[in-house]
């Protein structure tokens, strides 16, 4: 995924090439009948699906009702461990596609809700950081209310839920299908989550119903939101309608530089009266996973600083 400017394709472009992809790669799975094959391409361990490695997760079956198109089976099913202090199970389902299957309503979907699908495309490394830090700093949402933005399949919300004793927790995003995986992911825990309230929500950061949710958060979260230059006014208005007018809020987002798109971001917050700190060394296991990546690791290959790599951003009135 890259940033949005005029140096790179549109996103129209780059949605009819994850298309082709994913028919290709199709056309490549008719042939390979054995169930391993099938493992082996939804794998997040597989190609494609590089991560920091933070929170241990394996493929989990699921049964024959999950959502099919054209008799293919689209949705995987991880469980993902968290080393919890709460009193619970510490399995964590979550639901999503399977690597490279898209199909063309996922398209007349971005065009409709005027939103990219990368949402569906996987959960994005950052997401894996953000979510491995709220299970580090637990205890910050004792009792507060949060809510995460552009959430894909909302890992790090269904963490905060099951890991901390947040009062309230909203898991957003502006793509419906998303909402919908996030939806099944919060009826596959129902165990999980205590006396914290969770709840999905489609919200996208251009429309004006988020007034209904105004000054209503404690701690705002996203992770990798900030590449859509688009989308970059309206996410900062987003966030200062929902944060409580209070000292003690804030939003934390995990970002990639990728290219100018950050340094534009936080210009638009300062225009947009905000504040904010950024880190590159928010955290140890991290960052020297960050420095063994950087030395050319073959887990990920391709992997660079500028896109790959987080950065913390905490922003507050
Ligand atoms: C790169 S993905 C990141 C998803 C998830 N946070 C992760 O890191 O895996 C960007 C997410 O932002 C959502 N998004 C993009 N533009 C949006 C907008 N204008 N309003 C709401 N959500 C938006 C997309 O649907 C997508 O889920």
């Amino acid at each position: 995924m890259e940033e949005c400017n005029d140096q790179v394709p549109k996103p129209s472009t780059l949605r009819w090439k994850i298309l082709r992809n994913a028919l290709l790669c199709r056309s490549q799975s008719d042939e390979k009948s054995e169930s391993q094959e099938i493992i082996n391409r939804i794998s997040r361990k597989g190609k494609g699906n590089q991560s920091f490695d933070l929170i241990p997760c394996h493929l989990h079956p699921i049964s024959s009702d999950n959502f099919e198109v054209e008799g293919l089976t689209m949705d995987a099913c991880y469980c993902y461990s968290l080393p919890t202090s709460k009193n619970i199970d510490p399995n964590l389902f979550l639901f999503q596609r399977r690597d490279n299957c898209a199909s063309i309503s996922d398209f007349e979907i971005c065009n409709k809700y005027d939103i990219d699908n990368t949402g569906v495309v996987c959960p994005w490394p950052s997401e894996e950081v953000l979510s491995y830090f709220c299970l580090s700093h637990a205890d910050m949402f004792r009792s507060k209310s949060v809510i995460e933005l552009g959430a894909g399949y909302g890992l790090a919300g269904l963490v905060i839920a099951a890991a901390s004793e947040a009062s309230e927790v909203v898991i957003s995003d502006g793509n419906p299908q998303v909402i919908d995986y996030i939806q099944r992911s919060i009826a596959a825990n129902p165990e999980a989550f205590g006396s914290t309230n969770v709840t999905p929500k489609l919200l996208h950061w251009n429309q004006d119903e988020v007034e209904t949710l105004s000054h209503k958060f404690d701690i705002v979260i996203a992770s990798d939101c900030t590449f859509f230059k688009k989308f970059h006014k309206g996410l900062v208005r987003t966030v200062k309608l929902l944060l409580k007018d209070s000292c003690f809020s804030e939003a934390i987002f995990f970002s990639p530089k990728r290219g100018d798109s950050l340094d534009k971001f936080l210009e638009e917050i300062t225009k947009g009266g905000l504040r904010y700190s950024m880190s590159d060394k928010y955290d140890d296991r991290v960052w020297m996973r960050h420095q063994e990546l950087m030395k050319g690791d073959q887990s990920w290959p391709n992997y660079e600083a500028n896109h790959c790599y987080p950065l913390l951003l905490k922003i507050s009135r």
